[in-house]
């Protein structure tokens, strides 16, 4: 058995259904990433893992055991709220002690296990030498460290991150998910993270869930919800710039802006769709060119090429080129439900 398992959970805010029907194992040391725009029921999701908020429907299993009537200190799971929510007139020491000495009526955590717990949990964390200071005599990316050793210091099961990262200023952010990784892989926690950041979630899942609209869209590795999305919500959601989407009556087709390049450098042409390419405006992002233009008989769908900077091929605003996409990089989806279909026949459409 997983460690976690949802089974038809459910919760609806009167008429608001925030988290519809969702069926979900989580395996013992993975680290899962729910993923989803804001809105889509992701926080609310945790919470009654967590059991802060009751399920209108459905069950959840912790290690096996029904945890769905328990009280959250009951289920072995701790949270990091994403405005990390520390106690401003404490200082560090005390913030992270504190769920140990709500707990100690119970479990009898006497003055020096307290003391024990503490720094230990704290010398994981690098935040050792801060036990002294308050919150706000810390930088976003030591308060974010402060919250997650509270959550850890009762050796949870599973460990819940509610978009931790969200407060911090984007260097600190890739450093803070490299060490969140890090530190998760060295305790082997089990981790649950919920973000609306796609680029988070590629980065630091071992499985990612796409959410929309309080259902799951999709369950996999990274790797396999970009290659293969499930539906037209999936597709679009993950990658930046987001996937091209070109309709036709019956069908919509897509593909990448990194896998539309000029046909002189496709690998395969033969293997290629060709595409007749007018560049309306080109930006230079460093790294890439971003060409922004329109695809022939698609010319109110406004169609992006991300070609590497180092390919230098000459491409001029204003003029057309036959474009490539390799057949297997196209997608093709229902124009009703948006969910993927087989191979279509793109004779007439472009
Ligand atoms: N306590 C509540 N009362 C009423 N509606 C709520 C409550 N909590 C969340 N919602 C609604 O449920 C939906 C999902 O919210 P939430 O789980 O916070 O989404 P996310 O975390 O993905 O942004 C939203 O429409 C939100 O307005
Ligand atoms: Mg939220």
């Amino acid at each position: 058995m997983s460690l976690v398992e949802l089974q038809g959970i459910k919760k609806f805010f009167d008429n608001v259904r925030a988290v519809d029907g969702i069926e979900l194992e989580i395996e013992d040391g993975e680290f899962l990433v729910i993923l989803g725009p804001s809105g889509c029921g992701k926080t609310t999701l945790m919470r009654m893992i967590a059991g802060l908020e009751k399920p209108t429907a459905g069950q959840i299993f912790i290690g096996g055991e029904d945890v769905t009537a328990l009280p959250p200190r009951k289920r072995g799971v701790s949270m990091v709220f994403q405005s990390y929510a520390l106690y401003p007139h404490m200082n560090v020491f005390n913030n992270i002690a504190f769920p140990l000495k709500a707990q100690s009526r119970e479990k009898k955590y006497d003055k020096r296990a307290i003391r024990d717990k503490v720094e230990n949990t704290a010398r994981l964390l690098e935040i050792d030498m801060l036990l002294d200071r308050r919150p706000r005599q810390l930088s976003g990316g030591q308060r974010q460290r402060v919250a997650i050793a509270r959550a850890m210091v009762t050796q949870p099961a599973v460990l819940l991150l509610d978009e931790p990262l969200s407060n911090l200023d984007a260097k600190l952010r890739a450093n803070a998910r490299d060490e969140l990784k890090e530190f998760q892989r060295s305790s082997n926690i089990t981790a649950v993270f919920v973000t609306h950041d796609q680029i988070e979630a590629m980065g630091l899942g071992d499985r990612i869930v796409v959410m929309s609209q309080g259902k799951i869209q999709q369950i996999g590795t990274p790797q396999f919800i970009y290659d293969d999305p499930a539906n037209e919500f999936v597709a679009t959601f993950l990658g930046s710039p987001s996937m091209n989407i070109l309709r036709s009556e019956v069908f919509s087709f897509g593909f990448r802006p990194e896998n539309f390049l000029p046909k002189t450098l496709a690998d395969n042409p033969e293997n290629s769709r060709i595409f007749h390419y007018y560049i309306k405006r080109v930006e230079y992002l460093g790294s890439d060119r971003l060409l922004y233009g329109y695809v022939h008989g698609h010319d109110n769908e406004l169609t992006l090429a991300k070609v590497p900077s180092n390919v230098r091929v000459a491409l001029d605003v204003d003029c057309d080129y036959e474009f490539a996409v390799h057949n297997s990089d196209i997608k093709f989806f229902d124009r009703q439900s948006g969910q993927r279909i087989e191979q279509q026949n793109l004779q007439g459409v472009v």
